[in-house]
């Protein structure tokens, strides 16, 4: 967001400002209050024809045999917008997303680095590194000439099947909202811009044009809106993505609520909102808040061309609302200086610095979740290693969809599921070049390491009698597009562990997933490692974890359920649909799809598991380390916490302090409050302290946030599941906008 001061005019805000810690945005309100006064000059100066420019444009890629042709100066990719060369304004040329420059359906051949998943980036709960992720693969996208990254994913997991997962941060609105911000800092370190999406609560793929979200405002903006807040308010990206889905009746790129009052008003965001490709209903959507019709080859129509021109000229309502669309779209071009200081394709990248990044999130993202009798590190002594399954000889699993990037080379390997749609050949398994099995081999150089590919279980069982250690892995393919059926490992990988794990008991399992699963044979095996889609030296990375060259510090990002009984709904709504086609439009006959978010309200994830007392099979915040941490002496001092953290063990190592809201006068609740990840030697202590975001602890009631006069409980936590001792704090009466 381009912020303006958004605590002026607000009297309880300014008692609250003491102790909230107001964020720096990327950009000044000074850079954003001359880029908007550049822009309304230029608006001053277009002609009539000229307004309806930039606010359409299409996917620049050549899809299907009607495709528009790709203007000379666009570059493929997934959106471009045409400029005013008369006015200096240069044209927005649109890359996917967050793990890094998108391959575009196959038509790019040149090569980008593949961040690990947001999951996994999630998992590191290092909003530094994650900038540092955002600026890399921004340097490129600068350096391959596009302007405009779709790059800020940050709809939180209402559905642990939603095929999309992935490429989020997680379920926590503090640790998303923050994590996000800083990812669209580091993109637009870059001088272009980043785009927040999808606005909002487009929390499953199953029947996403036309699944309609039923809401609170209240228990909206406690969760997914408060997500997105942070996201802006630290990151001030210059555009945001609304998204497909209908809220509350309205599609979301439709939505006065969310796009006028909250995101305009409310926020005070000065940028422009682009819609998702095909997202866009008709033209009222931009009196509705909508500023740009993006791949309007997608759209039943252009809608926002001539039919937008001639409105105007009727119109003064219309009229003035085309000038705004042109204000801020100008603003953000301004803001992050795309006409002084072009992004040119044919830059110089450093692919294997790049790379290194790449390899740094997939460490600390690694959650080691399971590690009976220490059965990790993996020591010099194992002289017999198996490897099994996972096609862990060619490389590391990828998401599918328009995030895909493509490394160095090519795929690893691109399987394609079939299908019939539209989209059906875009429908691939694709794999990095990133082997895990050579990667472990390259750690232990005097041990025997065989891999079997697991089609047989019977045979992987009998190998796995004579291994000393056997790492089997197992994979959950996901994509934009579809859902999960289920949270079952696919493709009989549940049984192929059982088998191995039965023949061997020092079976470690090596998760590459797209969210969580249910792990029937947890009981059986010596260790599992969440490794998600780990990015282009994911196989590295991983080994680097089983050798212990790195102590795994992942923290989860997500509640993984034990059974989908105790989801807030059980079954997928519209599992009928699961997979209409890759874009998923309403199937021929299909009635309305509400979807109840106001079943578990603000409560996602953990904290739906604590009002209804049911236990994870690993809950969000959870990670196992090589060394032990220890935290102690927690005092609260108005909103700052403070207390000791201990490295017990005998290793270096980092652990995630998480602070929880246990319960406040007006009723239980959990909630992260605060973190920080703190890097210990063995032995070392540290006296820490946090700032609590208030919004965390106050409630969100008739468009104010309200903190209750009362008593408050906080804990420290492990995770959300392992809390210490509470401290109570008294807080008086607060109320804010
Ligand atoms: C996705 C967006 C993406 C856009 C452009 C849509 O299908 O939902 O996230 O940025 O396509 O590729």
């Amino acid at each position: 967001m381009i912020i303006t001061d958004r605590w002026a005019g607000g009297t309880a805000a300014s008692a609250l400002i003491l102790f909230f810690a107001a964020p720096v945005a990327a950009q000044t309100q000074a850079d954003v209050a001359a880029a908007e006064r550049r822009a309304e000059a230029t608006v001053r100066a277009m002609t009539a024809a000229e307004k309806t420019v930039m606010t359409h444009g299409i996917m620049a890629l050549p899809l299907t045999a009607n495709s528009p042709p790709i203007p000379a100066d666009a570059v493929p990719g997934a959106g471009y917008i045409p400029g005013i060369p008369r006015l200096g304004v240069p044209a927005l040329r649109e890359t996917d997303a967050s793990l890094g420059v998108a391959y575009a359906g196959g038509l790019r051949k040149d090569n980008a680095t593949a961040l690990p998943s947001g999951l996994a980036m999630a998992s590191s709960w290092n909003p530094a590194l994650v900038e540092q992720g955002g600026r890399m693969i921004g340097a490129e996208a600068r350096s391959k000439g596009y302007n405009v990254m779709l790059a800020g994913g940050v709809n939180l997991m209402r559905d642990p099947r939603n095929g999309r997962n992935f490429e989020y941060l997680g379920e926590d609105p503090l640790l998303a909202g923050t994590l996000v911000g800083h990812a669209i800092r580091g993109i637009q370190s870059n001088k272009i811009i980043a785009t927040i999406k999808h606005l909002a609560l487009n929390g499953q793929e199953t029947g996403r044009h036309f699944a309609d979200v039923r809401i609170s405002e209240d228990n909206a903006r406690e969760s997914d809106l408060l997500a997105f807040e942070l996201g802006l308010e630290i990151g001030a990206p210059g555009s945001v993505m609304c998204a497909y889905n209908r809220v509350n009746g309205e599609q979301a790129c439709s939505s006065d609520w969310l796009l006028n009052r909250v995101l305009k008003q409310d926020w005070g965001f000065k940028g422009f909102v682009m819609s998702d490709w095909g997202a866009v209903p008709n033209i009222e959507a931009a009196l509705k808040g909508l500023d740009q019709q993006s791949g309007e080859q997608l759209d039943t129509a252009v809608f926002f061309g001539d039919k937008l021109a001639q409105a105007a000229s009727g119109s003064a309502t219309w009229s003035r609302r085309l000038d705004d669309m042109n204000k801020r779209i100008l603003t953000s071009i301004y803001a992050s200086e795309l006409d002084s200081n072009p992004a040119m394709p044919g830059g110089v990248i450093d692919y294997a610095a790049n790379a290194k990044i790449a390899e740094e999130v997939a460490r600390q993202g690694i959650v080691l979740l399971q590690n009976r009798g220490n059965a990790l590190p993996l020591g010099k002594t194992a002289r017999n290693i198996l490897v099994i399954g996972g096609l862990a000889t060619t490389g590391v699993l990828s998401g599918a969809g328009s995030s895909q990037v493509i490394g160095d080379g090519g795929p690893a390997a691109s399987i394609p599921v079939g299908g019939t749609g539209p989209f059906a050949g875009f429908m691939n398994i694709v794999y990095h070049r990133s082997s895990p099995f050579a990667a472990i081999q390259a750690k232990a150089p005097d041990a025997t390491v065989r891999f079997r590919n697991g089609r047989s279980l019977s045979e992987a069982a009998a190998a796995a009698k004579a291994a000393d250690v056997v790492i089997v892995f197992a994979n959950q393919w996901s994509g934009e597009g579809f859902d999960q059926a289920d949270l079952s490992l696919p493709d009989g990988q549940d049984s192929l562990i059982s088998a191995v794990a039965d023949a061997n008991r020092n079976t470690i399992v090596v998760l590459q997933t797209g969210g969580p699963v249910l792990m029937p044979w947890l009981e059986k095996t010596a260790a599992v490692v969440e490794a998600w889609f780990p990015g282009i030296r994911g196989g590295e990375a991983i080994a680097s974890v089983l050798f212990g060259e790195t102590n795994p510090s992942g923290r989860l990002p997500i509640t993984f359920p034990s059974s989908e009984a105790h989801l807030p709904r059980p079954k997928l709504d519209g599992f009928a649909w699961l997979e209409p086609d890759f874009i998923g439009r309403k199937p021929v006959g299909a009635g309305p799809l509400p979807v109840d978010y106001d079943i578990e309200g603000s409560d996602l994830g953990y904290r739906w598991n604590a009002r209804q007392g049911h236990k994870a099979l690993f809950p969000f915040g959870f990670g196992l380390s090589y060394t032990t941490f220890e935290t102690s002496d927690l005092k609260m001092d108005g909103m700052t916490a403070s207390f000791t953290l201990r490295n017990t063990g005998n290793r270096d190592g980092t652990s995630v302090a998480q602070l929880y809201l246990t319960d406040t006068p007006v009723g239980q609740r959990q909630r992260l409050v605060a973190f920080e990840r703190v890097g210990l030697s063995a032995g070392e202590t540290r006296r820490i302290s946090m700032m609590i975001e208030p919004r965390t602890v106050g409630e969100f009631e008739s468009g104010n946030w309200v903190i209750s006069k009362g008593k408050y409980s906080f804990a420290l936590g492990a995770n959300a599941e392992d809390l210490g001792k509470p401290v109570t704090l008294r807080l008086n009466r607060k109320v804010w906008r």
